[in-house]
């Protein structure tokens, strides 16, 4: 499963990449407006887009499908690597359709059931993103529809990759993981929460303490 992380931010960005696990980057408008940077959203993206050289996700804010169509064709010409994110609507899935057949990478976002998931893939899409810990913020069960994604998918031969998204904590990715997601985009923190377990910390200072009340490996 790759690791996307989810922003906007180029600081986050440039320290999630120092890990070495960060595979693309998917960014959505409310992220974009919450930057207080001096760039404009064009220059914000183009950085993004040199920092990281895989999958970029960038979403259409448009609801008519020509004017969702004219702004994804202005989109992708900023970089290589965007991948232009559409939403699971009549209008945004037959985007994808066109944009595919473009030859254009497209993520169709706000997926939060199987029947949605279905629809995405019929339309082509390189990634369905089922939103997790929003369907769970509303009572659902974000592993099952990772579950039944995953089986649709792969029973039916359909190349669109699974893009577990919303994902508000650890316990989502190890989730994404067991369901067979192909990729998790998830928050700076949760990305470095990953690492976290308290009884690495506690082995950790115990290691060091012990270390300090021996005698030197080399003598001086
Ligand atoms: C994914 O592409 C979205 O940007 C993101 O995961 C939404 O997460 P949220 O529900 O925490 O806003």
């Amino acid at each position: 499963m790759k690791i996307f992380l989810d922003t906007a931010s180029i600081q986050e960005l440039r320290q999630a990449i120092s890990t070495g696990f960060v595979e693309g980057v998917t960014t959505n408008p409310s992220l974009l407006a919450r930057q207080k940077s001096d760039k404009t959203v064009e220059g914000l993206l183009l950085e993004i887009c040199k920092l990281q050289s895989g999958p970029v996700s960038l979403e259409v804010d448009e609801d008519r499908e020509e004017s969702m169509l004219a702004q994804a064709r202005w989109f992708r010409q900023l970089a290589s690597n965007i991948v232009i994110k559409v939403p699971l609507t009549p209008e945004g899935l037959n985007v994808c359709r066109i944009l595919r057949s473009e030859g254009t990478e497209v993520n169709v976002t706000l997926c939060f059931s199987c029947a949605q998931g279905f629809l995405a893939a019929k339309a082509g899409a390189t990634f369905v993103s089922p939103f997790i810990g929003r369907l769970e913020d509303s009572g659902g069960c974000g592993i099952e529809l990772l579950r039944d994604l995953r089986s649709m998918m792969d029973h039916y031969g359909f190349s669109t990759q699974i893009l577990a998204a919303s994902i508000r904590n650890p316990r989502h990715v190890a989730e994404a993981l067991q369901a067979g997601a192909d990729v998790a985009t998830m928050p700076f923190s949760v990305l470095f929460q990953l690492y976290a377990h308290p009884l690495t910390q506690q082995g950790l200072m115990l290691f060091r303490q012990d270390s300090q009340t021996k005698a030197p490996f080399v003598s001086s």
